[in-house]
């Protein structure tokens, strides 16, 4: 099984513009775009929704994207935008319950050699899972499947990484 765990790490300084690659771009431009969504509305279940929606229209090769938000012991379905998907993942199963129990973003190249992979959507074949918190406080995971093996890198974990803590300080009423 290939997967990288990345954990959690303070906010690394920031290359400059003309230095980022396209990638680091193109998320640049998803926090401006997402902070215009956000503005003024604090409603978890819509912010949440937009911001699924955002990601899957704006990145390319992701055939799902959306949240699970901690509830007890598990893992239960938020927004999000693919197909149909499971609703309860218990924590510690598949790549959303072993991100969630880790506390850790995972980066899986290929989920067909990911031990307990849950198949939602038969086209995904690689996927990255990105844990959501609150201070320590685990709320969630956001999750993305694309069906290109190897589609997710560390300049996505650094991007989505970046992402939840907007929204997650922009629900907290932060910024
Ligand atoms: N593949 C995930 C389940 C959620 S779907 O991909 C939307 C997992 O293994 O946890």
């Amino acid at each position: 099984m290939k997967t990288k765990a990345i954990r959690k790490k303070p906010a690394k300084k920031k290359a400059p513009a003309a230095l980022q690659s396209p990638k680091q771009k193109l998320y640049a431009s998803l926090v401006v775009q997402l902070m215009s969504l956000l503005k003024g509305e604090h409603d978890l279940v819509a912010n949440a929704a937009n911001f699924s929606a955002l990601l899957f229209n704006s990145l390319p090769n992701v055939n799902w994207a959306g949240f699970y938000f901690l509830q007890g012991e598990e893992l239960v379905l938020g927004p999000f935008q693919g197909n149909p998907a499971c609703v309860r993942i218990p924590l510690g199963k598949g790549v959303c319950g072993v991100a969630a129990q880790q506390l850790e973003t995972i980066i899986v190249p290929n989920v067909h050699e990911f031990p307990g992979h849950i198949a939602c959507d038969v086209a995904s074949n690689s996927e990255i899972v990105v844990p959501l918190f609150d201070g320590e406080r685990l709320l969630g995971v956001l999750d993305l499947d694309s069906p290109t093996i190897g589609r997710f890198d560390d300049q996505d974990a650094e991007g989505l990484n970046e992402l939840v803590t907007v929204f997650v300080a922009h629900e907290e009423g932060l910024i």
